[in-house]
């Protein structure tokens, strides 16, 4: 097996969720309130449903946005995250690092890993202990952000553009080490409409800028200001 890693210089995304709480939540905002597409966990929640068997651990998964859609179609979820508000999550939630996975082989018939590796800096080691606790046939899925998304608002993200260890270029290569991947979606399109400065603050606090670089930043764009999202969805088989 060639184990293939991310980028040369790549590293994992800061870690925030205790520390700067308002951070994630103005990402979900800007989200929910002006990207035309929503996010992926209803679209992962209905094929998980439909063609993976329970139970599904959601590794990150926050304070249980995916949970809280699985459950009602009858689809058993442990939630695993590290951050405090994991403890918001629908039960049974436990709070630990995804690095060392406290689960007995074979536990899970699916794991879903959204928006959350880009944080490890192995995601290898994760995988590989995604695949531990994953039956044989088990479905995984990932998703991730390209290192070029949000285009248009380059000139005041600082890391915009570069490598980090889990990014759209290289997660496709990354889990194939690991899993069959049986399916690669990706985005590259015009999705996000900012009306106005505030909506460009909010995006930009939600992307890592402190609320005043956010606000500031905000400044140097024309409004209505239309954002280009770039990403993948990666669908995989436990061999
Ligand atoms: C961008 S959020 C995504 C949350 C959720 N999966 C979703 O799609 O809404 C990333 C999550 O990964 C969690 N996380 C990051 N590193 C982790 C680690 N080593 N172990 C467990 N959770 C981790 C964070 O606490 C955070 O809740």
């Amino acid at each position: 097996m060639i184990r293939r890693r991310a980028d040369a210089g790549s590293t994992a995304l800061p870690v925030d969720y205790d520390r700067d709480p308002e951070r994630f939540a103005a990402n979900q905002a800007a989200t929910s309130r002006f990207c035309i597409a929503g996010d992926v966990h209803g679209p992962v929640a209905e094929r998980l449903a439909s063609t993976a068997t329970p139970p599904v651990l959601d590794l990150g998964g926050g304070d249980g946005t995916l949970a809280r859609l699985l459950v009602p179609l009858g689809m058993r979820t442990v939630v695993l995250d590290q951050a405090a508000y994991v403890e918001r999550a629908p039960r049974p939630a436990v709070r630990a690092d995804a690095h060392r996975l406290p689960f007995t082989e074979g536990s899970f018939g699916a794991v879903a890993a959204l928006w959350m590796l880009y944080h490890l800096g192995d995601p290898l080691l994760a995988l590989s202990d995604i695949a531990r606790v994953l039956r044989p046939g088990g479905t995984f899925v990932a998703c991730t952000s390209s290192r070029f998304n949000d285009p248009e608002l380059a000139s005041a993200l600082p890391e915009w553009g570069r490598p980090f260890s889990f990014d759209a270029e290289t997660a496709p290569t990354l889990v194939s080490n690991v899993f069959d991947v049986v399916e690669v979606q990706r985005w590259d399109a015009p999705m996000v409409t900012l009306p106005d400065q505030r909506a460009v603050g909010l995006f930009l606090r939600g992307r890592g800028l402190s609320p005043q670089q956010a606000r500031q930043g905000a400044e140097r764009f024309t409004t209505p200001l239309t954002v280009t999202k770039r990403g993948t969805l990666i669908w995989a088989r436990r061999r």
